[in-house]
This record gives structure tokens, sequence and C-alpha cells, in this order.
């Protein structure tokens, strides 16, 4: 296994590496998504799973004839900019190898099994979060994904187009949620928990409500030398004021607020800018937190921006409700791995929107470090291998049933 194991994860470590830094860029519909998208093709001819790509561009490899009730497990291919090699593929990973787990030991599911990858978890390319879970169950309207753009302007739809898919099929896709009687995520924890409680394998109970605003603040663009500091409309004060306002409004409500992606128009060193664009990501335990959150940083922004003559706008690009997983599935699968620890997490995941619509559980693999969405992110090959183990049990158990 653990030579098995360490052959896919080196078929995947060139794909979308940066140079730089170490990090993977892989964005839904890229040239490396693709080839990541003929990967997971080529692991299920391998095993001679059949692919079915649903109406989103969703992947998945069937063992047995699709049908309403199949256990189905997987994760994503796709990475932040400049994200860890283990966020995603490890879940695809280890449900192939789970796969052949099964299989070694003579396991005959009573019920079709499917390994699956959710095309973009991330938004990376198009600013959504698990776009293809959210058109799948319906509550991303599809002629508004269509319309979301890169940032070199591509649209969705173009993107898919210039991929060979067909983004007119996108939505709600009911035979293929039909198919789903449970579904399992498997991935590497992100916060380290699970070093803290000694144990390499945890069981989701939670996940934080989550959102995504963009925030505009116009002023007027100018000469940096020539321009007297009173005469200057300067939207990069009003918006330095908000990132460090969001840091103690977030801290004061025992939430987070990230601003981590900012586009300054036009960018240049001698110029005064007459935009800035940030995003704003915040998460809390529970949903009026976030929206209180929110509320008070645009407040702020506002305020910064009137005294700077600089006009702020503050909209909602994303929002993930709070996700409970299934208590009796979650405590059945803690039992089932030996009391593996149930913690909630507040990073999103594709289980966590299709919780809303069928059975779903998540596992998640020990990380030493709790880094994530970085290189550093890691699991050891030990921990790796107890997770594919663990999906293994989980599968068992629930296509015997
Ligand atoms: C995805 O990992 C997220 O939590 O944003
Ligand atoms: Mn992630
Ligand atoms: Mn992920």
């Amino acid at each position: 296994m653990q030579r098995e194991f360490a052959r896919l994860w080196a078929e995947l470590a060139p794909i979308g590496r940066c140079d730089a830094g170490g990090g993977y860029s892989r964005f839904a519909w890229n040239a490396e998504d693709l080839q990541l998208r003929a990967w997971f093709l080529a692991q299920a001819r391998a095993r001679d799973l059949t692919v079915d790509t649903d109406r989103n561009g969703n992947q998945w490899a069937w063992w047995g004839t699709p049908a309403p009730g199949a256990v189905v497990t997987g994760s994503h291919l796709d990475s932040v900019p400049g994200g860890g090699a283990f966020d995603g593929p490890l879940g695809v990973v280890s449900a192939f190898l789970a796969v052949d787990d099964l299989r070694s030991r003579g396991v005959h599911p009573t019920r079709p099994l499917a390994v699956l990858n959710c095309v973009d978890e991330e938004g990376a390319r198009f600013g959504t979060a698990c776009l293809g879970s959210r058109l799948l169950t319906g509550v991303l309207d599809p002629e508004h994904a269509r319309a979301l753009t890169d940032h070199d302007g591509i649209t969705l739809a173009e993107a898919m187009a210039a991929a060979g898919a067909d983004p007119t099929t996108l939505g709600r896709d009911e035979p293929a949620l039909a198919w789903i009687g449970t579904f399992i995520e498997l991935h590497v924890e992100q916060g380290r928990a699970l070093v803290d409680l000694g144990a390499p394998i945890g069981v989701a109970s939670a996940i934080w409500p989550h959102g995504r605003w963009k925030c505009s603040f116009h002023g007027q663009g100018n000469h940096a030398g020539t321009t007297a500091l009173a005469d200057r409309r300067d939207p990069m004060l009003p918006f330095a004021s908000t990132v460090l306002a969001a840091r103690d409004v977030a801290e004061q409500a025992g939430a987070v607020a990230t601003f981590g992606r900012v586009r300054i128009d036009p960018g240049g060193t001698n110029v005064i800018a007459s935009a800035v664009h940030a995003w704003l990501d915040s998460r809390a335990p529970d949903e009026d937190t976030v929206a209180q959150v929110v509320k008070e940083i645009t407040a702020l922004a506002e305020q910064a921006g009137q005294r700077h003559g600089v006009e702020v706008h503050v909209g909602a690009e994303s929002f993930s409700p709070i996700v409970t997983f299934q208590e009796e599935l979650r405590d059945e699968l803690s039992v089932l791995l030996d009391g593996a620890p149930v913690l909630p997490t507040g990073a999103g995941h594709d289980a966590g929107v299709l919780a809303a619509c069928v059975p779903s559980a998540m596992l998640f693999v020990r990380n030493p470090t709790g880094i994530s969405h970085h290189p550093a992110e890691h699991a050891e090959l030990a921990d790796c291998i107890a997770g594919v183990h663990a999906l293994s049990r989980v599968l068992e158990h629930l296509v015997s049933r």
C-alpha cells in the first residue's frame, strides 16, 4: 500500500507545481486541471471503473452500475494559488486506493461505489468555492455561474468550452444526486487538533459558516509626486484601515476575517491608485456572528472611505451556511474507527455542500503542523496509509448494509 500510495502521489507531484515556492496552481479548467482530469480517467480505467462526467463537469468513476443508494467517496484535485499538495488530492488518491484495498480483501459491494472528483472546489479561478457541488445540488444558479469571470475576464462558460466541456448543461443534476446514498470525503486536516489529541484520523462534526465579500474602494488616481497629501483621494488608505479593523472586529466576535487577495488599479509605484478591490473571507461558529462581523467591517470601511473622499462598496460573492454533519452517521464512523475523535472545522468542503441534500460525512488525516493552503501542508505517509485503511473500513461498512 505504501508503494502504491507513493506511486500515485509521484504521478500527481509535477502537475501544476509552481517553480517558485513549490506550491501548486491547479485551477478549474486550466491546462493543469485537464491533466489532473486525464489522470483521474487513467486511474479509473486502470481499475476497470467506468467514468461518467455529470452535467457540471464532476467526474465519477463507478465500481458497479450507477444506481440510487450508491456509496460515493472523493474530494477535489484543484488548489488555491500556491497551495499544498494534500488539500483535495489526498481524498481522491485515498479513494482509489481504498477501492484497491476493498478488492484485495475480497469485499463484494452490495451497492455501487463511486470515486468522485468535484470540479473547482477552491473557487480560485472564478471566485465561488465548491462550484461543482453547488451546481450539482442546485444552490448556484447556472446562468450566474456561466457568467463568472476569472482574472483575465474569461467566463466560466468560455473556459469550459475551451477545455472541450459543455457549459450549457450546468445545473442541478437530479439523477446524479439520486445516486448518492452516502458521501464520504477524506481530507487532510487543516488545523492541528489531531496532533494534540494524538490521533491520526478524525471525523468531522461541523463546518463553520463562511463567505466571501468583494470590497471596492474607488478614489482618484493621480501623480505620487505632485499631489499634496491634503488633496488626495487615495483608496489605499481606507482599505488599509479596513484590514486592521477586520482583525479587531473578528477578534472581539470570536470569528476570523481575512483579506488574502487584493487588486490595485492601476498598480504603479509612482501612481496614487484609482481603485482597490479586496476580497474579505469571514467565518465564525454561527451565521449571526458572521453577519454581524461583516456588517461592522462594512460600516468601518464606509467611515474610513468618507474620511478620505473614497467611495466604498461591499458585495457578497458567496455564502456557505453552517453544516452540522448527521450525528448518527458521524458517531457510527467514530465508533467504527476505534473512537476516532470528532471535531469541527473552519474550512469549506464539497461534503458540506452535499450534506444539505444527501447523508455525508468527512474523515480528517492528521497534519503535523496544521498548515494548509500553503506548500508546507503535509501529512506523514503512515498517517496517509492509516487514512486509506480508515476509508476502506468505512466504505466496506456502508456498501455492505
Ligand atoms: C477551502 O478550503 C476553504 O475553506 O475556503
Ligand atoms: Mn482548500
Ligand atoms: Mn479541500
